[in-house]
């Protein structure tokens, strides 16, 4: 299920490579330890980072946790789980009816706008344009739904 990065094709940039050459020279130094790093902690890096994903999971920290519910459901264990899935979670009608299960594909859509993907749902959350800062949210979702650290004591 590895899916392959995008490759961007925005550093082709010709003529202007260089005038960014100073910059572009900044940004490899920045960017290469931190791959290296991304990469030991997260063996997909290549899909998303899950350590950027924690970060960015602090915008849904306000309703969700991981190991208990909130305004919305837990998310241990949400990767292949069907939408609605939480037992003890009392979800819209919209939700339980959307008949998606959880995947990387699914969340990806649903995160970047969940109004339109899940017409009705309760979430207000306007969604996350950013494709990079989706992969890495799910990446997190998905090592986050693995660990007993988070996940260990609770039951789906
Ligand atoms: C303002 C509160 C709020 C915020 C912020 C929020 N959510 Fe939600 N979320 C909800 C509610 C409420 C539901 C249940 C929706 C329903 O039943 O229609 C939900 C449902 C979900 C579901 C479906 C879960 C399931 O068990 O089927 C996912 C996935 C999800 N949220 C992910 C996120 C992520 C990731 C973020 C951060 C980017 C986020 N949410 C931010 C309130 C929120």
């Amino acid at each position: 299920m590895r899916t392959p990065a995008k490759q961007s094709t925005a550093r082709r940039s010709g003529p202007s490579l260089a005038r960014n050459a100073p910059v572009l020279l900044l940004t490899c130094l920045l960017a290469g330890p931190a791959t290296l790093f991304a990469s030991t902690v997260n063996e997909d890096a290549a899909f998303g980072d899950a350590a950027r994903g924690e970060e960015i999971y602090q915008q849904c920290a306000g309703c969700h946790s991981l190991s208990y519910n909130r305004t919305g459901p837990k998310h241990c264990g949400i990767m292949g789980r069907r939408a609605g899935g939480v037992n003890d979670y009392v979800y819209s009608d919209a939700m339980r009816r959307s008949d998606l299960v959880w995947t990387r594909e699914t969340l990806d859509r649903f995160l970047a706008n969940p109004g339109a993907v899940v017409p009705g749902t309760t979430m207000g959350y306007a969604g996350i344009a950013s494709d990079q800062n989706r992969r890495d949210l799910i990446a997190f979702l998905e090592s986050a739904g693995e660990s007993p650290e988070h996940c260990g004591l609770t039951e789906d």
